[in-house]
């Protein structure tokens, strides 16, 4: 199991990835720009792991000289609760911290909401003095 930085050419394995962990995503050309785009702005903070040759987990690090933001944190299923979404966590923090980032928020779908513990787990905590929002350019 390794680490690495995420490039662009691995998208068309992790767009797979994220389609059998279930995460909500958009279209593949809408992805695939986006994370042209998320790469090439923040080249430093963005990770895959690794089993062999075969992409199994995904996260990325996103600082916009303000906040940090991370997305997609995503593991296989058949990868689940063997430590790699903690080690993950850990790596875009430690990253984002290079990089300049003091604080790092996340979005967690309300469908989602299962996930709350984990992140819990490892300091995050609801905002309750903020609600987002978001409007269509
Ligand atoms: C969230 C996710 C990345 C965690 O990855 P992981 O590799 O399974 O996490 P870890 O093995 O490091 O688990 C750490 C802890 O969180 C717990 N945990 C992990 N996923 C959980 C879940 N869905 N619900 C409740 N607890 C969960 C584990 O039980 C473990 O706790 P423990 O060590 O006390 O037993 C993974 O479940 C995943 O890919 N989920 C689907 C995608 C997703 O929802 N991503 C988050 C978007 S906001």
């Amino acid at each position: 199991m390794k680490i690495r930085i995420m490039m662009i050419k691995d998208f068309d394995e992790i767009y797979t990835l994220w389609k059998e962990v279930g995460l909500k995503i958009a279209d593949h050309k809408t992805e695939e720009e986006e994370v042209k785009k998320m790469i090439t702005l923040n080249p430093m903070t963005n990770f895959v792991v690794c089993d062999g040759m075969k992409i199994i987990g995904t996260v990325f690090g996103i600082f916009n000289g303000r906040r940090a933001w991370i997305h997609h944190l995503a593991v296989h299923p058949a990868f689940q609760n063997m430590g790699i979404g903690s080690l993950l966590l850990k790596k875009v923090e430690q990253a984002l911290k290079i990089v300049g980032a003091e604080r790092v928020c996340l979005w967690v779908d309300k469908i989602n909401l299962k996930v709350l513990f984990f992140y819990k787990k490892y300091g995050y905590r609801e905002m309750k003095n903020a609600i987002c929002l978001r409007k269509n350019l």
